[in-house]
């Protein structure tokens, strides 16, 4: 008895003494301070967040590891930065997101196997010939077994979860499939191959198609027929990604709903997998700054409208998450984002729930407070 009771009367007094000394009251809050993301929604989803083999280096790697279970490499796997060359694998920057998943115990998801963007030309372009010419389907079609095939198999058993295929569906409304060369050399095909062709490289990974602005009863009407016939045909597809790149002004919460609600019935997983809520209303297309532009202050009024939009998002994600296995931020502070360049270049954007100080801002208080 005694021998119990000493240790733990030490260890007690060490947490009061600690708490008298730095002025603090031991309050729920302090407790709760303590706690990350993954904690506070570890009986909802996957809490990930998207990473560079850099901010793996940087004191970004404890923000992560304190708040996140899961990440996904922003670039580092794309076709372009690890399949440079035709028969040359760059490795590096994966391997290493990819051991710091597992030395640190977090899940990893792959992103992504199939896009039109962030391809390396030789991938379409048929160089034995002169003058050069663009490939065949069947071609192409086996330079996408080879690669899905070699980049699958070397994260098997590490990386639980593909975007295998990313953004193929146009966003015109007259338009069903965007015109990349991936469509414009194999036709509708490419797909369901690319699926065919991971899930033969790891039977155990589960298989996502990735795109953005589902909110658009449109587009999502063509994506919910896409994954409605490769379902029809026993595709092994088993989960779709909204990316989630938001705004302060969408979507509105009667969007998000019926979004989730719509991709819901499809009866696979649903994955948010690319979230950030910029400060500024949305824009769609890429241009320069304009003098409206110069004022980048992250004013009170800009992080009250963020602070709300996280809010609603997150109650909506708690409202359907049978469905929801994951939510994954696109960049980890507001330190850097992609959103710095888009759509409007040089234009610094706040998108995340962590500040340039890696603090955590007011939206990440309505996250957590459920
Ligand atoms: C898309 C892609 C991501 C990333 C973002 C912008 O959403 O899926 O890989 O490139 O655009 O950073």
């Amino acid at each position: 008895m005694k021998k119990i009771f000493f240790p733990a009367l030490v260890f007690l007094s060490a947490i009061i003494f600690q708490f008298c000394n730095s002025g603090k009251k031991i309050t729920a809050a302090s407790v709760e301070s303590a706690k990350g993301l993954k904690d506070f929604y570890k009986d909802y989803f996957l809490m990930g967040v998207a990473v560079s083999p850099q901010s793996l280096k940087t004191d970004e790697a404890g923000l992560i590891t304190e708040q996140f279970a899961s990440m996904t490499p922003e670039n580092a796997m794309k076709m372009g930065p690890i399949h440079p060359g035709i028969n040359f694998y760059n490795w590096a920057g994966g391997d290493s997101i990819a051991a710091f998943a597992k030395r640190n115990n977090l899940k990893l998801r792959g992103h992504t196997l199939c896009w039109h963007s962030q391809t390396p030309r030789w991938f379409f372009t048929d160089s034995s010939v002169v003058p050069a010419k663009q490939v065949t389907k069947e071609q192409l079609l086996q330079r996408l077994k080879e690669h899905i095939t070699a980049v699958v198999t070397r994260y098997k058993g590490t990386i639980y979860a593909w975007d295998v295929v990313n953004e193929v569906i146009s966003d015109k409304a007259d338009e069903y499939f965007r015109p990349s060369l991936f469509f414009q050399i194999c036709g509708e095909e490419f797909v369901e191959k690319a699926f065919e062709y991971a899930h033969a490289a790891d039977p155990d990974a589960l298989l996502f198609y990735n795109d953005y602005n589902e909110i658009n009863p449109v587009k999502r009407e063509k994506i919910i027929r896409m994954v409605k016939a490769l379902q029809a045909k026993g595709i092994p597809i088993h989960g779709i990604g909204l990316q989630g790149h938001w705004a302060t002004n969408e979507p509105s919460r009667e969007q998000l709903d019926k979004t989730l609600e719509d991709f819901s019935k499809l009866g696979i997983k649903i994955q948010i997998t690319e979230l950030d809520i910029s400060v500024y209303p949305k824009e769609h297309d890429a241009r320069d700054r304009k003098s409206s532009d110069y004022d980048t202050t992250f004013t009170p009024e800009k992080e009250q409208k963020q602070m709300e939009v996280y809010k609603m998002c997150f109650e909506l994600f708690r409202k359907y998450k049978k469905h929801i296995s994951g939510i994954t931020f696109w960049n980890i502070s507001d330190r850097r984002s992609w959103l710095d360049n888009f759509p409007v270049r040089g234009r610094k954007d706040y998108p995340l729930l962590f500040d340039k100080n890696l603090k955590p801002k007011k939206a990440f208080g309505e996250v957590v407070s459920f």
